[in-house]
């Protein structure tokens, strides 16, 4: 089993912190290590072999020092001149490892997720290998707790019935996918979690090389042939490959999700059950966090005073809050972001109106 760590997101809902330039994968959000780093160290397990990591050109020098930091050689690093989204990135890794003639079980794991949990996540996985053994494309499904729209629904069906599981002592058991479907609105998802019979997508999937561009090369074709030619045009040395920028230019922006799993027949479901969270915005951090017994996470020099569930970092200045219920404070070099924890979403909107005035 090959990890394949996709790193080349910018984290824009967790600016002011998440750059581009120093997205929130690269940063010790929630311990003395990065999510990168925490991401990697997870799979120090007999069996999971050296990762592949799919990274951004420009992050390269970060990716290089954060793995030295924790000894870790990577099997190769590939690095992407710009982003194409999650379909083309994984496309590569497999196209890569196929053309030296191995069909390993690829281990699709975004960067950028906390995990508290390992042993559940060992677990899940053994059962994902068989069925991935089994051809099948899995996915790692969260039990959902609110409606949330940034994430894929999966409907389960029955059972399914693998070769080798009944002796292996498994936790858990592979579900088919009845349907999947990539970020619904918000009404949608409000009746899938009511409904009681979805798992929210957790964005990590196991299958075959093999397997994943065969599905490719039915749903997304150009995709495949366009990250093909620009692999074969990449620049080598040692353990890093550029992917040629000329050939990627032409390759469709999709994520596996819309390209692949939502129209896929081949794919099933592991339940994971192991404290997983995105840490997609601010109020997922405060979720992921010890707080004080007023609710408030606290980082920096910060003083509150009649205040409940906020989130508060500075950065070198004293931050200060009274009366306040459900706020974001985040203080940076350059800048300071205030909000509140509901509208913490829509901090990408704000990045987006920072972007076109520069
Ligand atoms: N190499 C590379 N290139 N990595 C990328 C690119 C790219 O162009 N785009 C995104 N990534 C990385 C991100 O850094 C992240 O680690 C991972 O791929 C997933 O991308 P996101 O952009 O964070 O996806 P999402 O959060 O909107 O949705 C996915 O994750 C959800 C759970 O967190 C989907 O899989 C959803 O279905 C899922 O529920
Ligand atoms: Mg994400």
């Amino acid at each position: 089993m090959i990890p394949v760590i996709l790193s080349g997101g910018s984290g824009t809902r967790l600016w002011p912190l998440s750059r581009k330039l120093f997205p929130k994968q690269f940063i010790a959000l929630t311990g003395e290590q990065t999510l990168f780093q925490q991401t990697v160290q997870r799979l120090k397990k007999e069996g999971i072999q050296a990762p592949l990591i799919v990274c951004n050109q420009e992050h390269r020098f970060i990716v290089n020092e954060q793995l030295d930091a924790i000894a870790c050689k990577p099997q190769t690093v590939i690095m992407e001149p710009f982003g194409r989204n999650t379909a083309p990135a994984v496309a590569i890794a497999a196209i890569e490892l196929l053309s030296k003639g191995r069909d390993d079980l690829l281990l699709v794991l975004p960067a950028d997720h906390v995990i508290k949990d390992t042993k559940a996540f060992h677990e899940a996985l053994a059962t994902a290998q068989i069925a991935a053994e089994d051809d099948q494309m899995v996915l790692f499904g969260v039990e959902p707790d609110s409606p949330e729209t940034g994430y894929g629904y999966i409907q389960t069906g029955p059972e399914l019935e693998l070769k080798k599981a009944n002796n292996a002592g498994l936790k858990s058991a592979a579900r088919s996918v009845r349907c999947f479907v990539e970020k619904p609105d918000y009404e949608t998802a409000c009746r899938y979690l009511a409904s009681g019979d979805y798992y929210w997508n957790s964005g990590m999937f196991l299958f075959k090389a093999s397997k994943y561009l065969s599905e490719l090369k039915v749903h997304d074709p150009d995709i495949y042939e366009t990250c093909k030619l620009a692999l074969e045009n990449g620049l080598r040395s040692d353990n890093v490959i550029s992917i040629d920028p000329k050939s990627f230019e032409f390759c469709p922006e999709n994520s596996i999700d819309y390209a692949v799993m939502e129209k896929t027949e081949g794919a099933c479901v592991v339940p994971l059950s192991a404290q997983w969270s995105d840490v997609g915005s601010w109020s997922s951090l405060w979720d992921v966090h010890d707080k004080d017994d007023q609710g408030n996470v606290k980082k920096g020099d910060v003083l509150l005073h009649d205040s409940r569930n906020c989130f508060v970092q500075g950065n070198g200045k004293l931050v200060t809050l009274l009366g306040l219920e459900d706020t974001v404070v985040v203080e940076t070099k350059d800048a300071v972001m205030i909000a509140h924890k509901d509208k913490v979403q829509d901090v990408k909107k704000l990045v987006n109106s920072l972007n076109a005035e520069s």
